[in-house]
């Protein structure tokens, strides 16, 4: 597999941690995702009846849409064991074996990065996700025997952002899968809001709505920013984030009013100016803004398509006339801090 390039941002260590604190544990407290929850709640109270393990998920995604949250929500909820790996970490398919041989009945073997398997180390997974079992070989040379040990039934929950690098032979072995939507606002400032109370920050709904409007669709932008507002709020304010306290610092975090980050701006920039509105391909688009063609395929493009501001047609992407009305003039996101005369 040619790709190598790490989709999952890298958390620094404090980041982490909000994120853990943060997770929902169980679906009560899992926001959103509607469709996604009823089925999945379906299949673990069927899986439960029968006293039976759950099927192999697969989540696929944009980053930080809860895919990671959901692989420990299972477990919790057959209150079973999660195992945490990802792909770029399994080297070589013994790495597995122990891993797998430790499973208990109904564990959650978690996978993250799925598509970042190698080959083999994919193939080995085959007859432990079908037949629950794995050949190893002992000794070598001529004298090596192969051996089948059998596992426990576990369930293989795999994550990606990347669905489409995923091989049908794997993609045929979950018996559920399941894509994860941007949320909307009114749901992100329900995350803010239980973020806030866990964190002991006062916020009114204003507040936590103004947040939600801006964090691209993503709850673990939401909660970034809300812990960079409530530092404003307590610095700049009483401490409690007020719509006010929230739009003066989100202004000052130079967040885009829809929340766009910095790539969507040159994406959407790149294609209206230098594009002439399109259409481009993505490979030429990729070369305007520095970044590889399957990032902005598979994270960037889907929330600026779902914002209205970009069109993906047979001859390429255009922008639509929501996007040239967006950035205006000069090209830029909308921003009030550009109003107001200050740099971006
Ligand atoms: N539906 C939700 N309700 C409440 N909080 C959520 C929800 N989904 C995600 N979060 C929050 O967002 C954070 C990021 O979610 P998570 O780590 O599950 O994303 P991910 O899809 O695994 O991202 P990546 O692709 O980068 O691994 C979590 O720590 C959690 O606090
Ligand atoms: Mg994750």
């Amino acid at each position: 597999m040619s790709e190598t390039r790490v989709t999952t941002p890298n958390l620094s260590n404090d980041d982490a941690r909000f994120e853990t604190r943060l997770r929902p544990p169980s679906f009560s407290e899992f926001v959103g995702q509607d469709s996604l929850k009823a089925n999945l709640s379906v299949f673990i109270e069927a899986a439960r009846k029968r006293e039976e393990p759950l099927d192999h998920c697969l989540f696929y995604g944009p980053p930080g849409l809860g895919k990671t949250t959901l692989a420990h929500i299972i477990a919790h909820e057959m209150g079973t064991e999660l195992v945490t790996t990802s792909g770029p970490v399994i080297e070589r398919p013994y790495d597995l074996t122990g891993v797998l041989t430790n499973l208990k009945r109904g564990d959650v073997l978690f996978v993250d990065e799925i598509h970042r398997l190698s080959h083999v180390v994919e193939e080995y997974l085959y007859p432990a996700m079908e037949d629950f079992c794995v050949d190893i070989v002992l000794d070598k040379g001529p004298s090596a025997r192969s051996v089948k040990l059998n596992l426990e039934h576990f369930t293989l929950v795999g994550a990606t952002t990347r669905a489409g690098l995923l091989t049908s032979p794997l993609r045929s072995r979950f018996g559920v899968a399941q894509r994860l939507n941007y949320y909307v606002a009114d749901e992100l400032a329900r995350i803010v809001e239980r973020s806030a109370g866990i964190l002991g920050v006062p916020i009114d709904p204003e507040g936590a709505l103004e947040i939600a409007r801006r964090s691209r669709g993503t709850p673990r932008i939401a909660n970034r920013l809300l812990r960079r507002i409530r530092d404003f709020a307590e610095v700049i304010a009483d401490g409690r984030i007020t719509a006010e306290v929230a739009h003066e610092s989100l202004l000052r975090l130079e967040v885009d009013e829809a929340g766009l980050d910095e790539m969507d701006r040159r994406i959407m920039e790149a294609v209206i100016h230098k594009f002439d509105g399109g259409p481009v391909g993505v490979k030429s688009l990729a070369v305007a803004v520095g970044e590889e063609a399957d990032t902005i395929e598979e994270i960037y493009e889907p929330f600026l398509i779902q914002q209205g501001l970009l069109k993906r047609t047979q001859r390429g992407r255009e922008a639509t006339p929501a996007a040239y009305d967006y950035f205006g003039a000069g090209g830029r996101g909308r921003n009030e801090s550009e109003e107001q005369g200050s740099l971006l």
